[in-house]
């Protein structure tokens, strides 16, 4: 298929990690609707592949996206985002079973910060700029900011980003608990794929069950969230590949996964 907004490789040591890299150079990749719609229809396609095992998000040095594309949205009236189809395909990165990592170099603003916090781990080059800048421009983060900010900092944090709409840096985001490790520009994309490749080691199943059952930490209460681990736990036990695990640990050998 011919892709406008994206790039699209396969790649890693076992051939099973899916690079998606924004390429929108002339706009900083701004999220504009036919990108979302590219994005979601493409990183459901990989979701349903089994040849694929993690997908990592990426965008240029540049930028990882520089936000909802705001000339678009400048048109739009409140009716239109009613009834129109316009916020339809955003928040499907966040409903996918396998791991999606972003490795977010130069700005990621307000929608792009956005889109990082919905991949399950952020990486970061060293002059990475994150920030809500939608107060700024009349607006509040539409992507699902104010909630998940609250959740993955903490209230003060949550609250200064988006009633400032101040840019931050790598560092601070490090700090402030939205990006696990900082790497220098040029290795970012290498040193993800390389994250990507540790997980892609494991059992597919095994680790979209993980995904889920850390999800659950940010949906429910603490004493579901373990009810809920229960029952996730208990079900490996119904796996091949729990079994293989832990007969291949008592064997000294490596494990051969089959995902079921
Ligand atoms: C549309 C954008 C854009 C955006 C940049 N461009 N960001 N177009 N929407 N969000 C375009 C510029 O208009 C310009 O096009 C080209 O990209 C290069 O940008 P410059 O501004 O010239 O680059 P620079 O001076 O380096 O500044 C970079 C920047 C700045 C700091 C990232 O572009 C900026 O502040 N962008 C807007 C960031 C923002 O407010 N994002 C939040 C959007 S609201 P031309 O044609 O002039 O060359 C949002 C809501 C999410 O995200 C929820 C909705 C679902």
């Amino acid at each position: 298929d011919s892709l406008k907004y994206l790039k699209f490789e396969r790649v890693g040591a076992g051939n099973d990690v899916a690079l998606i890299t924004l390429n929108r150079p002339q706009a900083l990749n701004a999220l504009c609707r036919e990108l979302m719609v590219e994005l979601s229809d493409l990183v459901l396609k990989i979701d349903s592949d089994s040849s694929f095992k993690v997908i990592v998000l990426t965008g240029s040095e540049k930028a990882f996206a520089a936000g909802a594309d705001i000339k678009q949205m400048s048109e739009l009236e409140f009716t239109d985002l009613l009834t129109g189809s316009y916020f339809q395909s955003w928040d499907t990165i966040s409903k996918i079973r396998k791991p999606i990592i972003a490795a977010v170099n130069g700005f990621a603003l307000g929608g792009g910060t956005e889109l990082a916090l919905m991949c399950d781990i952020v990486y970061a080059g060293e002059k990475a700029i994150f920030g809500q800048p939608e107060v700024t421009i009349g607006t509040i983060p539409g992507l699902g900011g104010t909630q998940r900010w609250p959740r993955f900092a903490n209230k003060s944090v949550a609250m200064e980003v988006c009633l400032t709409g101040d840019k931050f840096n790598a560092v601070e985001a490090k700090t402030i608990g939205l990006v696990s490790k900082i790497f220098p520009v040029a290795e970012l994309v290498q040193e993800t794929i390389k994250l990507a490749d540790r997980i892609a080691k494991n059992s597919p199943i095994i680790v979209q069950t993980v995904k889920k059952s850390v999800n659950l930490a940010y949906e429910t209460t603490l004493a579901q969230g373990l009810q809920s681990e229960q029952h996730l736990f208990q079900q490996t036990f119904a796996t091949n590949d729990r079994k293989e695990g832990m007969k291949s640990f008592a064997e000294k050998r490596q494990p051969n996964w089959t995902s079921s």
